[in-house]
């Protein structure tokens, strides 16, 4: 030890006498001196210290994952955790689900049936997939192989994460629109493939009146065009979109699939908001339009269609020709899904199908209590002087707070205004919501960073705590 230590010392008079030709040799030259001054502490302190620092610099992260160790998730769902704090943030329900899934999901557990706690087929649990396949074949008005067209993975965070890995290559351009679900974008780079973004914009009048709709926000269909090449692998559409609950119409979604047919390119359709719609709109899958099945990954969600998010459980449904990558990056990673709780959906979506133009069908039931709330957070927003922009569908609302006009502590680094904001109205307000700059690239996150994403799947009680502190704001 005695012998290292003296190596290390002897080390930096050595480099000291060494002119610096450049910037890099400068910054090359700091930290061997940063890990020698580091080691040196280290040794003095304690031995085991200093071979876990080390080990810092010798473990270092896959290339694929560089840059990627921020979330946004991680970082919000952490300040809105303590206690007091009225959550808008995450897009979760803090409500009860329908009580006969939960049930189904105990009777699976406990139940006679010894299997349904061991592991089921791993393309999915064939009780599951048989619905699937009955209830969107019905959809998308066309038989649907249930063993060969559909992929049952652990929420849809598996789908997108399978369609990218097991399409996308090393140089592939992927298209995606912006708002994005955040996740998006490190999975196509740890594809190796590089994210290709275009925003969609709102019509500039209606957002200045104060009162604008997700459908004023639209694709330039110029500049949609000019994104596709022959690099051009893929675009991932979201309909409903979260965080501006967007709903695509027919024309735009040609537009998309025009393209996608002109220069051969697949389809990677985010659907999990699809049965949240609200009044006078509807959700249309762009694997139905011509020519596009073939193409097309459509993605959907059992947290997000039964309100149970903790489950996890999601599905990718297409052509086998692509769901068979699907499939192999699937049974090279997690293999299979949960058992039971594949059992109790499979029962949801069982049930839900016989009755889907029932006035009880939780499809339809849920978006109509849903629209009440989307209604009175709007006017509670507008009350005080906030500008939401009213979501066709999901259950987000984006918000413009610049009128609020609040005074934040000095700019930390480049950390977007929505950030600061959030971070200030949690503490100070006790009040947690989610930065809207968060779904944009880099390069578009400074003419979006005024708004901030407000959640209202929540109880009532959530709802007039959350009323109680905005009409209190001044
Ligand atoms: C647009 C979108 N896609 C995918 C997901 C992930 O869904 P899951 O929880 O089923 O993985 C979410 C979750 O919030 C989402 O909003």
């Amino acid at each position: 030890m005695l012998l290292s230590r003296v190596t290390l010392l002897a080390t930096i008079p050595l480099e000291f006498n060494q002119p610096f030709q450049s910037k890099g040799m400068y910054f090359t030259y700091w930290l061997k001196c940063m890990r020698t001054t580091q080691n040196l502490l280290c040794y003095s302190i304690n031995r085991n210290v200093s071979t876990s620092m080390m080990n810092l610099f010798r473990h270092k992260n896959a290339k694929r994952i560089e840059g990627l160790d921020k979330n946004l998730w991680v970082e919000f769902t952490k300040l809105a955790a303590a206690p007091g704090i009225v959550n808008l943030g995450q897009g979760f329900p803090d409500m009860l689900p329908p009580p006969y899934i939960t049930e189904a999901l105990a009777n699976a557990a406990a139940g006679e049936n010894f299997m349904l706690n061991q592991y089921t087929r791993g393309f999915g649990h064939p009780p599951l997939v048989k619905a699937l396949a009955e209830l969107y074949g019905h959809i998308c008005g066309r038989s649907i192989d249930r063993n060969k067209e559909i992929l049952v993975t652990v929420g849809a965070y598996g789908s997108l994460s399978h369609s990218i890995q097991g399409l996308v290559d090393e140089g592939d351009e992927v298209i995606i629109i912006e708002p994005f679900f955040d996740c998006y974008v490190p999975m196509v780079k740890m594809a190796g493939g590089i994210p290709v973004f275009i925003s969609l914009k709102p019509v500039k009048e209606k957002v200045e009146q104060g009162m604008s709709n997700s459908g004023d926000w639209s694709l330039d269909e110029e500049e949609l065009s000019s994104k596709f090449n022959s690099r051009t692998k893929a675009i991932i559409i979201n309909t409903p979109n979260n965080p501006l609950g967007k709903i695509f119409k027919m024309e735009e979604l040609k537009m998309i699939a025009d393209l996608c047919i002109k220069h051969d390119v697949l389809c990677i359709s985010d659907e999990v908001y699809e049965w949240l719609v609200y009044s006078g709109h509807k959700h249309i899958k762009i694997a139905t339009l011509p020519r596009m099945w073939e193409r097309t990954i459509t993605i959907g969600s059992a947290g997000k269609t039964f309100s149970v998010t903790g489950w996890k459980l999601g599905w990718s449904i297409g052509p086998a020709h692509l769901i068979k990558h699907l499939q192999t990056v699937q049974q090279n990673t997690i293999y299979t899904c949960s058992t039971p709780i594949q059992e109790a959906v499979a029962g949801g979506i069982q049930k839900e199908y016989g009755r889907l133009t029932d006035e009880d069908c939780y499809f339809l039931s849920l978006p109509r209590e849903l629209e009440v709330k989307r209604n009175r957070m709007a006017q509670i927003l507008l009350a005080v002087g906030m500008k939401p922009v009213i979501p066709e569908g999901g259950y987000f609302m984006i918000v413009d707070v610049s009128t609020l006009n609040v005074d934040l502590p000095k700019m930390e680094g480049n950390e977007p205004y929505d950030n600061l904001f959030v971070k200030w109205m949690i503490k100070n307000k006790r009040l947690a919501a989610i930065p809207v700059s968060s779904f944009f690239s880099d390069q578009a996150k400074s003419q979006f960073e005024k708004y901030i994403r407000i959640c209202f799947i929540k109880q009532d009680s959530t709802l007039n705590s959350a009323e109680s502190i905005l009409r209190n704001w001044k």
